[in-house]
């Protein structure tokens, strides 16, 4: 059990001190830390001025609409009701044809939902769920745990529709997304080292406040609403053979998969998820949703421990294919995207290129394939170093060692093969101090640019064609 106190307004978080009750929109200020020696976190929170001492408690609090005894699963008229119900409030977003089609060998369309307000899909099930709720349910309003995405939709519609929304998310959750949804006017609670413990304490507050828990994933109401991106693709791309979508805790795959195999049977649904994350090949496999463990991903939106029972029980008999991609093709995907198609997406949102990148779906050539280009908010820092992976995934950022003479002309001697070459250096560095070699030589280290891999494979060569010891790190 988790004691906590609600007495405190101020949070440390890496380092940093964030001043959480400043401003009017939050009700909430809290004070988190994790003691990494027991792994259970502590937490001190104000609400509305009131000192109240709460516990997060073991209590297992069901959620109703998500009863893995008793899953659910929706049908082509939820899907066409939510469609209904939402035009107008969600963007139709665009889906044209890649000019990475050539490249790829097929008609590649590209389904832009981060274009939508907030970024992501999530608004579709978001706007949906609140649309459908009681009078009196809308005047108490609706709970969710999220790090991301789901909170940012749920926040803005909240607003929007003039319903309270309280979001949990968790200590890790990026600051940005955090005060996103304070700007949409969300009550935000900070809680919980991870999802799991910003869920338990959710559904906890939803049972003391009356609050409607809404689980991002797998809510049925949820699940019509992401399905009205199928509707829209099939509208779009009639001429459609394939479909890939990123999988998380499969709300998006679920509604999509029933538009899209109810308007044409013929259409492959092809489910795509992180190699950190593999929840749902998981639970297809054993037949039900199991826990299974994530890892750090690029893909933090696909990044859930136990998939939805209703989303597995819709999907499951409509998915032709789950595939798992690499994490350095994600990180390709992302820089590829960027590069070629002028979109920042996020790493979840780009795992359907990536599997294309990485050649898991050769039998897709010369068709016409959609690929779900579904959210875009990513961290900007994140996205630095994400460039950086991806130029080095695709070889055209190296970093290599290599021991020199140390006699004068020693370096130049060294910049000058690699000017040669065509390569430009980006850093470098000489070490004296710390070899094991003779005094007489230096180890000098470089990052440098070249044009792909088999240029940076020509600059191996040549560096090994001269020197005797040679460090090289290519990433493939
Ligand atoms: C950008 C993005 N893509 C895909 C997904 C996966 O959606 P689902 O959890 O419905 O499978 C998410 C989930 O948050 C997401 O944020």
């Amino acid at each position: 059990m988790v004691k906590m106190k609600f007495n405190y307004v101020q949070m440390e978080m890496n380092g940093e001190t964030d001043h959480r009750m400043n401003g009017n929109h939050s009700a909430f200020g809290l004070k988190g830390s994790t003691d990494t020696d027991t792994n259970q976190s502590s937490y001190e929170m104000l609400e509305d001025s009131d000192e109240e001492e709460m516990v997060l408690t073991n209590e297992l609090i069901l959620d109703p609409f998500c009863d893995p005894d008793n899953p659910k699963t929706i049908s082509f008229n939820d899907v066409s009701a939510a469609a209904y119900k939402i035009k107008g409030g969600v963007e139709k977003t665009p889906c044209n044809l890649s000019q990475m089609s050539k490249q790829y060998d097929m008609k590649l369309y590209f389904k832009k939902d981060f274009l939508q307000y907030t970024g992501s899909f999530k608004e579709r099930g978001a706007r949906y769920v609140l649309q459908q709720l009681s009078e009196e349910q809308a005047r108490k309003g609706v709970i969710a745990a999220s790090a991301g995405n789901h909170a940012l939709a749920l926040s803005y519609h909240g607003h929007l529709l003039d319903i309270p929304v309280t979001v949990v998310m968790p200590i890790v959750a990026p600051m940005m997304k955090v005060e996103a949804c304070r700007l949409y006017g969300a009550n935000v609670v900070v809680f919980g080292k991870d999802f799991g413990e910003s869920k338990q304490y959710a559904m906890q507050l939803s049972k003391k406040k009356g609050l409607l828990y809404v689980n991002g994933y797998d809510h049925p109401h949820i699940l019509a609403g992401q399905g009205t991106m199928g509707l829209e693709i099939i509208e779009q791309v009639p001429q459609i053979d394939a479909c890939i979508i990123p999988v998380g805790g499969g709300g998006l795959i679920a509604g999509s998969a029933v538009a899209l195999k109810n308007l044409k049977p013929s259409v492959q649904i092809i489910g795509v998820e992180s190699e950190r994350s593999t929840g749902f090949q998981e639970a297809m496999r054993t037949g039900h949703p199991v826990y299974t463990p994530v890892g750090q991903t690029l893909a933090d939106g696909l990044a859930v421990p136990v998939v939805g029972c209703n989303a597995l029980a819709t999907a499951e008999p409509l998915i032709d294919r789950m595939i798992t991609v690499k994490e350095s093709h994600i990180a390709l995907a992302i820089l590829r995207l960027i590069e070629q198609e002028k979109a920042v997406v996020e790493g979840a949102g780009a795992t359907g290129l990536a599997a294309i990148i990485q050649g898991l779906v050769p039998e897709l050539k010369g068709k016409s394939v959609v690929v779900a280009l579904c959210g875009g908010n990513i961290d900007t820092t994140a996205l630095g170093r994400v460039i950086e992976r991806g130029l080095a995934a695709e070889g055209r950022l190296v970093r290599f060692g290599v021991t020199v003479s140390d006699r004068p002309g020693g370096i130049a001697e060294l910049t000058k093969r690699i000017a040669d070459l065509g390569v430009s250096i980006k850093d470098i560095l000489h070490e004296r101090a710390w070899l094991q070699t003779d005094v007489f030589s230096v180890t000098v280290r470089c990052v440098v640019e070249t044009r792909d891999m088999a240029h940076a494979k020509a600059l191996e060569k040549e560096m090994r064609k001269f020197y005797e010891h040679v460090e090289f790190w290519l990433d493939q």
